[in-house]
């Protein structure tokens, strides 16, 4: 087989990782997979079926009866398929996002997770976003990004970017869930959120995202033949 290369985005909520990873994965012919997505899936099923997120004897016993498909459309979308059914757009909650959080604690669903993202990085080059990403999904990634910012700019970025949407949005709201998700994603037993000892670190506060493009290109470009 040819090889492939895999670009590793990890960081916590609202950093800006799938923004610039779609935009990157255009631009460079590559897959953009957001492995996000897949822990949103899992906790819509388990939501559907009324099973909390941290009940675990719940979620064992659920978790067998989903399949989760990622496919892609023309543009290079990903979609969601929950057993056949495309729910891109209704994991896309802040509901959902606390959900998965928890549900994405639970050994069980991230050792089903785990072949199916390493697949998609056998097969195709690939920019994969997520939190452990370059730690454990991908530890021999061909570059490792760790995307950050405060928690105060995430915020801010989050809620224009649900307001957008139309959803609904309150700053203090949103700033209160990212700090909650970003303790619940660092402090989980397995696979917590963290930097890989081989990655580079950007913060993008103070940055546009021209700039981070910019920057991360220059990285990748260290490694990669662009
Ligand atoms: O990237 P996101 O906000 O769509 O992710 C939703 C949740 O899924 C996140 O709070 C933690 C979990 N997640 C994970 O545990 N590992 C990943 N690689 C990606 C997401």
């Amino acid at each position: 087989m040819a090889k492939t290369y895999a670009i590793a985005i990890d960081g916590p909520a609202g950093a800006g990782k799938s923004t610039m990873a779609k935009r990157l994965a255009k631009e460079l012919g590559y897959y953009y997979v957001d492995t996000g997505a897949i822990y949103r899936t899992v906790a819509y099923f388990l939501d559907l079926l009324g099973v909390s997120p941290k009940d675990v004897d719940g979620v064992e016993r659920y978790i067998d009866e989903l399949t989760v498909g990622i496919e892609y459309d023309e543009e290079g979308k990903q979609h969601m398929l929950m057993n056949g059914m495309d729910v891109t757009d209704e994991i896309r909650t802040q509901d959902i996002s606390q959900k998965a959080s928890l549900v994405s604690a639970h050994a069980v669903v991230r050792e089903v997770l785990l072949d199916m993202q390493r697949d998609v990085a056998k097969a195709h080059n690939v920019i994969m976003d997520g939190r452990d990403i370059g730690t454990v999904v991908l530890p021999k990634a061909d570059v490792k990004i760790f995307l950050t910012a405060s928690a105060e700019v995430r915020a801010k970025r989050r809620t224009e970017e649900l307001l957008a949407k139309g959803q609904k949005a309150v700053y203090d709201v949103v700033l209160k869930e990212i700090q909650q998700r970003d303790y619940q994603d660092t402090h989980r037993e397995i696979a917590p959120l963290k930097m890989a000892r081989d990655s580079v670190k950007l913060d993008t506060s103070d940055m546009d995202i021209e700039g981070v493009i910019a920057a991360m290109k220059k990285i990748i470009g260290e490694k990669i033949p662009l």
